[in-house]
């Protein structure tokens, strides 16, 4: 766990300081937000401690504005409540009272590092994924994880990393998906000072920052092909360039790459190179739906029911045995994801001593089951129905157009989510939201639809 804390230290924050230390963590001091800033293009942290006397809301800025996502935490005594609202308003993950609290900064470094690290099954599918992923972790070998979103890819990724011989060092991911093309490259690698406009700084990328552990290519499969040539010599020769660099990088990293498309098929479609795949695809761990593990259903169900009863500060309520049938019953299409999702909000919405089959519901409120899926199915039939009639007498552009538009609402402007579900390339998304922006035409910025944009 690398840490930064920010901001003057004295005494509480030393004490701070030092329990984080001694529970393992790396940590960094630094006084100001440029020297943060300094700190985390040279070699990234896992965490950031700030002060809240700090310019916290500069800091959160200061970081989206570089793309870095290391979460923040603020920390100050009990006389400066006003600075802990600001400073979760500011963007602050949580808000720490000084004097520090030994097991309050082990239970935060804890939640940091554990988060994502809980690996729930029980599934004899799921079984094998695991052993074959438990057998290879301690090897070198580039791993490709592959599967429907939601059933775990990242997960596995992260297990893999916690039982090899790195796990003291850093895991990093990269979504290259999420990354537009022309930024893809100085993430990945890292750019020197004035190697573009708006490289203000040497920057070091996340091969860079990954040394020693390993690095998470998420959604590979969207990576451009010339980038996919400078990644293919990154792995050969475990050198990187950085951008608008004179001097070769050695870097030792693992790669785990993941994708939920099938990369042979894009490999045959010459969207993908196809030495590339090979050099990535040594081990591949196939994740099954969840649908396919129905094993895993209720112990993952526990698990959650447990995590969110804690993260709200709520009693641990057993799942009743009318909830589990209607868990069973599910179809589950976004996998372990909207379980997880389904479990969370009925942690919130159950009364009495057990979660109920009444608090197992859709966002919408409505019943889980086979029963209320029927209901849906023939809505959404009708709804086809009456939808094609009203689409004769336009273009098929104006259809494309509110197709994508529509389904950029439904995903909050959410890119990646959209260009799942029409089923095209992130890319191809993009090149038609710039198209509709340049020709005037409203589009739905993340986190917002078109109306709440208007
Ligand atoms: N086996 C598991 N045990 C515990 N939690 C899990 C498991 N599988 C998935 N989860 C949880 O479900 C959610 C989705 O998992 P994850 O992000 O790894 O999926 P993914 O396959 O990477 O999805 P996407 O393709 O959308 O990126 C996460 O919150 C994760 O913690
Ligand atoms: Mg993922």
């Amino acid at each position: 766990m690398r840490l930064i804390i920010a901001g003057g230290l004295k005494g509480q924050i030393i004490a701070a300081a030092k329990i984080a230390m001694s529970k393992g963590a790396a940590v960094t001091h630094t006084e100001s937000l440029d020297q943060t800033l300094a700190v985390l293009r040279a070699k990234g942290a896992d965490l950031l401690m700030i002060d809240v006397v700090q310019p916290i809301a500069a800091y959160v800025a200061a970081l989206e504005a570089e793309r870095i996502r290391t979460p923040i935490i603020a920390c100050g005594t009990s006389t400066d409540a006003r600075a802990a609202v600001a400073a979760i308003q500011a963007g602050a993950r949580e808000y720490v009272p000084l004097p520090p609290d030994p097991e309050l900064i082990a239970a935060v470094l804890e939640a940091v590092a554990s988060d994502q690290t809980s690996l729930i099954w029980k599934d004899p599918a799921m079984e094998r994924v695991v052993q074959l992923a438990t057998q290879i972790a301690r090897s070198e070998a580039p791993v490709l994880v592959t599967g429907e979103s939601g059933t775990g890819k990242e997960v596995i990724a992260r297990h893999l990393h916690q039982k090899s011989g790195r796990k003291d060092k850093p895991f990093v991911a990269v979504n290259c998906a999420a990354i537009p093309d022309n930024l893809l490259e100085s993430e990945l690698f890292g750019h020197e000072k004035g190697a573009f406009t708006g490289a203000i700084a040497r920057r070091i990328g996340k091969f860079e920052e990954a040394n020693g552990g390993t690095l998470l290519l998420d959604e590979v499969s969207e990576m451009d092909v010339r980038l996919q040539a400078k990644l293919l010599r990154a792995l050969q020769e475990r050198m990187i360039d950085r951008v608008g660099g004179t001097q070769p990088v050695k870097v030792d990293i693992r790669i785990i790459a993941t994708s939920n498309r099938n990369l042979g098929d894009a490999v045959r479609d010459g969207l993908f190179r196809e030495d590339l795949f090979y050099r990535l695809n040594v081990v591949h761990l196939r994740l099954p739906a969840l649908r396919e593990r129905p094993g895993d259903i209720l112990a993952l169900a526990d698990h959650f029911a447990k995590k969110y009863a804690e993260l709200n500060g709520l009693p641990i309520r057993p799942v009743a045995a009318d909830a589990r049938k209607v868990l069973l019953a599910n179809g589950w299409r976004g996998n372990v994801r909207e379980l997880e999702n389904t479990i969370h909000r009925a942690v919130l919405l159950a009364s009495g001593p057990e979660i109920g089959a009444s608090a197992v519901l859709t966002p919408e409120g409505e019943a889980l089951g086979p029963v209320a899926g029927r209901d849906t199915a023939s809505r959404a039939a009708q709804t086809a129905e009456a939808m094609t009639r009203s689409l004769v007498g336009n273009t098929v552009a104006d259809v494309e157009r509110e197709l994508i538009l529509d389904t950029l609402d439904h995903c909050l402007g959410n890119r990646t989510h959209a260009a799942k579900i029409l089923g095209i390339s992130i890319r191809t998304l993009r090149n038609k939201l710039s198209e509709y922006s340049s020709a005037g035409i409203t589009v739905a910025e993340p986190g917002q639809t078109r109306i709440s944009a208007a």
